[in-house]
């Protein structure tokens, strides 16, 4: 079944000159982007992307980050992109994901609170549509 997802290189990407290897990455699996733009996000962008992971420790650390420079917001299309763009992603913190995947391969800690962990990939079709209609309004 055709499914499309929500994927955002987050300012880390965008700052390390990587969205052309992330992208390259997901166009190579396969699958179609269907829509791409760079955006500075608002706070209420945010607060609507990450609602409910708000009271969670990382939720401020997690906003600010996101707030501290452009993200590059795409739609991509494909059969199980939802598994499958999480799948090239990897897991959450780059230290420990799998070489192979996008933050496997090109992420790390920084000494930081916040995880700089380079990508979001919608986790569900719910989600995906919601977050696209934040994005791409
Ligand atoms: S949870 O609580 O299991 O739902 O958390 P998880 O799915 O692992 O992560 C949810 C989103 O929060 C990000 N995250 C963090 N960001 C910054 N710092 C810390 N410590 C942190 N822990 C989790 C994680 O990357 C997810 O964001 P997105 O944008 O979806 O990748």
């Amino acid at each position: 079944m055709t499914e499309r997802t929500l994927i955002l290189v987050k300012p880390d990407g965008v700052e390390r000159g990587l969205t052309g290897e992330i992208l390259r990455r997901v166009e190579a699996k396969g699958y179609r982007i269907t829509a791409l733009q760079q955006i500075s996000a608002s706070t209420e962008q945010l607060a609507q992307h990450y609602a409910e992971h708000e009271g969670k420790p990382f939720y401020q650390p997690l906003v600010d980050f996101m707030l501290s420079g452009p993200v590059v917001a795409a739609v991509v299309e494909g059969e199980r992109v939802i598994e499958g763009f999480r799948s090239l992603a990897g897991t959450t913190e780059p230290t420990t994901a799998a070489p192979g995947t996008i933050r496997g391969d090109l992420g790390r800690d920084w000494g930081e609170k916040v995880q700089k962990n380079l990508v979001h990939g919608s986790d569900s079709v719910e989600s995906a549509e919601r977050e696209i209609g934040i994005w791409f309004s």
